[in-house]
């Protein structure tokens, strides 16, 4: 059984869909063992209460420094004892010394066909706004490995989306997230318990 911590920001889509994974079979061989959030504020929280998963806020704004934050984050990731940590909206940069500890072993969801649209600056809805800014006609999702940089590590999934005319950031946001990340974030934790290629 693949124990895994979801590390959240905000409004926890891709968690719900991780949930629902393991709940109708999509996801097997998995136990969501925690959910953490930088801000105490997600309703990611609430997603996992919901669902009667241990759900903890570790915020920076409660450390004198980032430093602390850090030590902190990886201490608590620690006790959990997890296989797999995935990144679902999590906007906080993993510290080196999880990603040194953890290697191969935390992944993320980005809105967007890595490498485009991705680095410092691009997350949440301005990887949609960039997108439709340069008016690119095809963009979509990318599931990767987190290593020491930011959107670098190697990519798992990846799955096109096509942009329509008359497009907003959220409308975009909306079918990236309902045609791709919602399928490959789970696909990802799947193949990735059972050690099987994506199908
Ligand atoms: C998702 O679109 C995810 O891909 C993105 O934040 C959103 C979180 O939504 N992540 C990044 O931009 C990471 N660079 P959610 O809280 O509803 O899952």
């Amino acid at each position: 059984m693949l124990r895994i911590a979801v590390m959240v920001s905000g409004g926890g889509t891709n968690l719900q869909a991780i949930i629902d994974g393991v709940k109708d079979g999509t996801i097997t061989n998995t136990e969501i063992a925690a959910v953490i959030s930088n801000n105490a504020d997600a309703y990611a929280l609430t997603r996992a209460k919901e669902n009667g998963i241990t759900a903890m806020c570790i915020s920076p704004k409660s450390y004198e420094s980032r430093d602390a934050f850090n030590d902190a984050l990886l201490e608590e990731v620690n006790k959990l004892n997890v296989d797999l940590i995935v990144l679902a909206g999590f906007l906080v940069r993993i510290p080196e010394a999880m990603v040194h500890q953890y290697s191969h072993r935390i992944i993320n969801i980005h809105p967007s066909l890595i490498p485009s649209f991705c680095g410092v600056g691009y997350y949440g809805l301005r990887v949609h706004e960039a997108a439709l800014k340069k008016g690119v006609k095809v963009t979509g999702a990318t599931v990767h490995y987190v290593d020491e940089g930011m959107d670098t590590g190697e990519i798992i999934f990846q799955k096109a989306v096509e942009v329509k005319d008359g497009d907003t950031p959220q409308t975009l946001q909306r079918r990236v997230m309902e045609e791709a990340e919602w399928k490959l974030l789970p696909a990802a934790i799947n193949m990735i318990a059972n050690k099987q290629e994506y199908k």
